[in-house]
């Protein structure tokens, strides 16, 4: 198993869903608000649509974050492309578009933010989500360091890795299951994603002996992720970015 070299470029703070949440989740805006706030990297979620293009978006359904209904995979992009996704979140927003991959790549490049690339499949397209994805990736980030892509659904990071076998993989779990060494060994993946709450000791310990850096979701306050990246955690994603400076 090869684990992340020396000088791997993982920053320690990652902004959640592109901004945290002083921004609209998982728009280019809030790319922007986390480059501004001095952050080096950014986490955020991405779906097909009904065209098979890779949008932002962390839930299934249009109705929470954008002014659209009904199911992200069976939305075209015609439709997508024309959805607010800035207004709920405060009127200063609106107008602020629903962003592709493609886009979201292209700030994130122009202003040299490090991406977790988090691929929420549709249920039942957990297979073509990560194949369509990661393929995506290679492209959009041709020449430059690759994004780490992660995804809960094992499916999904063993289809990313079959279409692009040099992509930096992680794992995510809410609470990781007893064999996750033998998960994250299959499916070759650098790093180990789970909720702070669900971290202990022996966790700690394991991914320390196994060589693999865990990652916390979600961590806003700055003395808490001071003691996690004490107890050896290698990065947090945070919605209060603008508590949670690279120090
Ligand atoms: O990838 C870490 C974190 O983003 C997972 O939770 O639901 O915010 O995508 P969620
Ligand atoms: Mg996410």
């Amino acid at each position: 198993m090869i684990r992340p070299p020396l000088g791997w470029p993982l920053p320690r703070i990652f902004a959640h869903r592109g901004g945290g949440a002083l921004a609209p989740e998982n728009t280019l805006a809030g790319l922007r608000l986390a480059a501004r706030l001095g952050l080096r990297a950014v986490e955020f979620d991405v779906m097909l649509s009904a065209d098979g293009t890779p949008w932002l978006i962390h839930d299934e359904t249009l109705e929470r974050t954008t002014s659209g209904c009904g199911r992200v995979g069976e939305t075209s992009d015609a439709v997508l492309r024309v959805l607010d996704a800035g207004a709920g979140q405060h009127p200063a927003f609106a107008g602020e578009p629903l962003p592709t991959l493609e886009s979201a790549a292209g700030v994130c490049r122009q202003l040299g933010l490090w991406v977790n690339v988090e691929i929420k499949p549709a249920s039942g397209c957990e297979a073509l989500t990560g194949d369509v994805v990661a393929r995506h990736v290679r492209r959009l980030w041709a020449g430059d360091d690759l994004p780490l892509v992660s995804s809960f659904s094992e499916t999904t990071l063993a289809a990313a890795r079959a279409a692009v076998p040099d992509l930096p993989l992680g794992s995510v779990y809410e609470r990781p299951p007893a064999d996750w060494l033998t998960r994250v060994d299959a499916l070759a993946a650098l790093t180990l994603h789970c909720a702070a709450s669900s971290l202990d000791d022996e966790l700690r310990w394991a991914a320390r002996r196994a060589g693999i850096p865990l990652l916390c979701y979600t961590v806003d306050d700055p003395h808490r992720a001071a003691a996690l990246f004490r107890s050896g955690v290698a990065a947090v994603f945070s919605d209060r970015i603008d508590r949670l400076g690279e120090s």
